[in-house]
């Protein structure tokens, strides 16, 4: 049994003082949501004080990037995984494909940041996805089994059956041009499928694969009703506690 995750990834939005107010809002919303893992990400400033709130609540705190770097070491501007868990987060996002455009972000940087997250004890939500021209031009599988050999690559079977992947197609974010929930499952029981390659059944098996791009509280429902759909990556809809809650109770809107 695959456990549920729905992650808010909030991007460059919310100072520490918004931050803290969507957080107060959000934990009575969801206090009764036992059906899944539920986890927010903050910038790193606040990633602290909102790990504080929430300490002893159901919902957990995520970074939205690591350095590749372990360190410690001068690598000005950088956050070590060891600091970002420091500070109270347990995961971090990686990979993100905003941090792969316009952070000239690599498989080979991706799999870096994976490898040093896992060795300072932080989960991780790996990103994938492939381009509209890429879908266009009939190359989608190819473009995210790239991704996925090149971010995984020379990782252990227990490292691996710790990941998270998220599937985003890039043209599916923020656009509010969803992918349909046969078009993502496809993909999910593709990149399932690379999974079991590369480390075996029960890894392929056991590892979730959420989705992410546009969803919202009345599109999730159907997509966490495919098989192989294990949860959901938000952006837009998880910065407002009420839309976020209610991706969260996604059981609630059927
Ligand atoms: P969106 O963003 O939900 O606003 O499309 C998703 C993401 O980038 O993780």
């Amino acid at each position: 049994m695959r456990r549920p995750l729905i992650a808010g990834n909030w991007k460059m939005y919310k100072t520490i003082s918004e931050a803290l107010e969507f957080v107060q809002a959000l934990k009575p919303l969801v206090v009764a949501s036992t059906h899944c893992q539920i986890v927010v990400a903050p910038v790193f400033t606040a990633i602290k004080p909102v790990a504080d709130r929430l300490e002893g609540s159901n919902i957990e705190v995520a970074a939205q990037d690591v350095a590749d770097e372990s360190g410690p070491g001068a690598f000005t501007g950088e956050v070590s995984a060891r600091m970002i868990f420091d500070a109270g987060a347990r995961l971090s996002i990686i990979g993100h494909s905003e941090r792969r455009q316009y952070y000239c972000e690599t498989d080979e940087t991706v799999n870096k940041k994976i490898r040093a997250a896992f060795s300072a004890g932080l989960g991780v939500i790996f990103c994938v996805g492939e381009r509209l021209e890429e879908r266009d031009g009939g190359r989608a599988e190819a473009v995210v089994a790239e991704q996925i050999g090149g971010g995984l690559r020379n990782l252990t079977v227990p490292e691996a059956s710790r990941i998270i992947i998220a599937y985003e197609p890039v043209w599916a974010i923020g656009t509010g041009r969803t992918a349909t929930p046969e078009t993502a499952q496809q993909m999910h029981a593709f990149i399932r499928s690379r999974v079991r390659e590369m480390f075996g059944e029960t890894v392929a098996d056991s590892v979730r694969i959420l989705y992410g791009g546009s969803v919202k509280p009345d599109n999730i429902a159907a997509l966490m009703n495919e098989a192989d759909i294990d949860g959901a990556l938000v952006g837009g809809a998880s910065l407002e506690a009420d839309s976020f809650a209610r991706v969260v109770n996604y059981k609630d809107n059927r």
